[in-house]
């Protein structure tokens, strides 16, 4: 089914050929939502941009286009206003048959993609032997998001875990436990997370402060990169005690992810630097192999290299990049591979998509995307820490999350004087709990910084997660207070009068376009809004309509968009990775 704005925009481009000739075949009639639901739904605007190009007046040109335009099937009789803004307002009717097309539809009016790309979404990536923080937690949320989303417009997605499995810190996390705790790199289980990451602090304090340490490290790094066996298998028990740890949390947050960390692009490195020898872009500077980069100059206006080898022999985050590119592009034949980490990193990732553009690793019409977003920090506008002033561990954090859920329900249910059984209080407290601290970083534009508040983000309402699972739960309310079984309506019309249900109506039919929208700019805060406004628009309709008291056929009409509605809650919460509620 062709969705109603691709309709809307397919009828003005037959109509501009018609008017002008084959020449303005595929312009874009510019269609923009109305400021004001008096002047209709929609309005082009395309007269104004065409005017220079025609050399006339707008008002005449949208005239001529207007005569052209054939959609009284669609749309109440266009009108001209202003400079030459042609207003569209859609037929009653044809919302109806819309909306009805869409609720037999199981994907709602959203069409699967084609063609289907090839998609790698590098994503969460934490660090071994280090905890995992905020940042990374953003990544995870985001980028599980972002998988989902494509997934659902039948891309075919590899989810990537490019966890930092490989560099300098082993080399002085090893050569420390060899020195304090030598079975920590022998046996497995010897040590647990919490001791690994106070000892990478000790070992860092060292390789800072003393020279042999640093040297005797950097061997280490070296050996375990040659895969000497000592090393290597030290190297694999870190790994698998943090690997642990990790699960803990995408267990918990719902995150489906497969690991392939920096050390996976071992092997591919010495190809690295075979290709770009052989294309005359590696080069000596200071005892490391370079590429001198385009664009990116350091204080004294010279071109700044990107480090590809250091003298020591070693490869660094960045090579590892490029080996990745590289398999990513030419092995996995990735047509799309994007990024999620912070801001900070835009820099990195703008240089390494660079040389790998000019050694030729990246084909036509392959996409290479960084995702940035911004910091995490605490109300007072700072790092967020913990009252002591260290580092909030994500653990504690979803846990906070889920106990003041708890209590807020607790107090709800003392309120209302229910009975809960303590499974119930459990699943929700923690499908709010979660489910808030996801929404609150989807929901905020990512490339921002955002203030982490428990308060707003488990508040009932506002942009919040509990603000759009209770859209979702007064419906299902509607159907047991009703006796009602949703998948039994589908055989009545639509039948919209209220304006509040054509509003509702014509926001349910604008799902497909939200999602192609994330799918093409990767900003899950669209998606929120969306999701937002329609648990508004429904709150409105269901303020201002009676549904089960309704006389027929209103009444299955009115049922039938509680249900569309609650599906599209259920699947936008699905796509941002939140569990719906049938009770809360
Ligand atoms: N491990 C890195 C960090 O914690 C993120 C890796 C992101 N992915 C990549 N391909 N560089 O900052």
């Amino acid at each position: 089914m062709l969705s109603t704005l691709d309709d809307l925009k397919q009828r003005l481009q037959t109509a501009l050929v018609h008017a002008f000739g084959p020449d303005l075949a595929g312009t874009d009639p510019v269609l923009v939502p109305t400021n004001n639901p008096q002047f209709g739904d929609y309005q082009a605007n395309v007269a104004m941009s065409l005017a220079k190009r025609l050399k006339d007046k707008p008002r005449a040109i949208a005239t001529k286009i207007v005569e052209h335009l054939t959609i009284d099937d669609l749309c109440e009789p266009p009108q001209i206003a202003g400079p030459g803004f042609i207003n569209l307002k859609f037929k009653t009717e044809y919302l109806q048959g819309q909306l009805k097309a869409v609720y037999l539809d199981p994907r709602l009016g959203v069409p699967m993609a084609n063609p289907v790309q090839r998609t790698i979404v590098d994503f969460s990536s934490p660090n071994i032997a280090k905890e995992m923080h905020v940042g990374h937690l953003r990544s995870t949320i985001i980028g599980e998001c972002i998988a989902r989303t494509l997934e659902f417009l039948g891309h075919d997605v590899l989810r990537l875990n490019h966890v930092g499995d490989w560099g300098t810190q082993f080399g002085m996390l090893i050569t420390h436990l060899r020195d304090v705790c030598p079975e920590a790199i022998t046996e497995s289980s010897a040590i647990d997370i919490g001791d690994l990451v106070e000892f990478y602090k000790q070992a860092k304090k060292r390789f800072d402060e003393d020279e042999d340490f640093k040297t005797i490290s950097r061997e280490a790094v070296v050996d375990l990169q040659s895969g000497e066996k000592t090393a290597r298998k030290a190297w694999q028990l870190l790994c698998e005690q943090s690997r642990k740890e990790f699960q803990k949390i995408y267990d918990r947050l719902d995150i489906t992810i497969q690991e392939r960390g920096e050390s996976f692009y071992n092997p591919f490195l010495d190809d690295v630097a075979k290709d770009l020898t052989a294309l005359g872009l590696l080069e000596e500077n200071q005892g490391a192999q370079v590429v001198f980069l385009e664009g990116f100059t350091n204080k004294d206006g010279n071109p700044q290299p990107l480090i590809v080898q250091k003298s020591d022999g070693g490869f660094n985050y960045a090579a590892t990049d490029l080996a990745a590119i590289r398999q990513r592009t030419i092995d996995e034949k990735a047509q799309r591979v994007i990024y999620i980490t912070d801001a900070g990193q835009a820099n990195h990732f703008a240089q390494v998509f660079q040389v790998a553009k000019r050694a030729h690793w990246i084909p036509e019409g392959v996409e290479l995307v960084h995702i940035p977003f911004g910091l995490v920090k605490g109300e007072d506008g700072k790092k967020l820490k913990t009252r002591s002033g260290e580092t909030i561990k994500l653990k504690a954090l979803l846990d906070e999350a889920v106990t003041r859920s708890e209590q807020d329900l607790q107090q709800r249910i003392k309120d209302e004087n229910r009975q809960e059984s303590e499974d119930f209080i459990r699943e929700v407290s923690t499908a709010v709990g979660l489910g808030a601290v996801k929404y609150a970083d989807l929901s905020q534009n990512r490339t921002s910084d955002y203030i982490f508040s428990f308060d707003k983000m488990l508040a009932l309402q506002g942009n919040t997660a509990p603000y759009m699972l209770y859209a979702y739960v007064r419906v299902q309310g509607i159907s047991r207070k009703g006796d009602i079984d949703f998948t039994q309506l589908g055989d009545a019309p639509m039948v919209l009068e209220d304006d509040t249900e054509l509003a509702l109506a014509k926001h349910l039919l604008a799902l497909d376009t939200i999602l192609l929208e994330v799918e093409r700019d990767l900003f899950p805060n669209r998606l929120c809004q969306y999701l937002f406004e329609l648990s508004q628009k429904f709150n409105q309709f269901y303020d201002r309509c009676s549904v089960l008291q309704a006389e027929e056929p209103q009444r299955t009409s009115r049922l039938m968009l509680c249900d569309l509605t609650a599906r599209t809650l259920k699947l936008g919460l699905t796509l941002l990775g939140i569990q719906v509620l049938e009770r809360m």
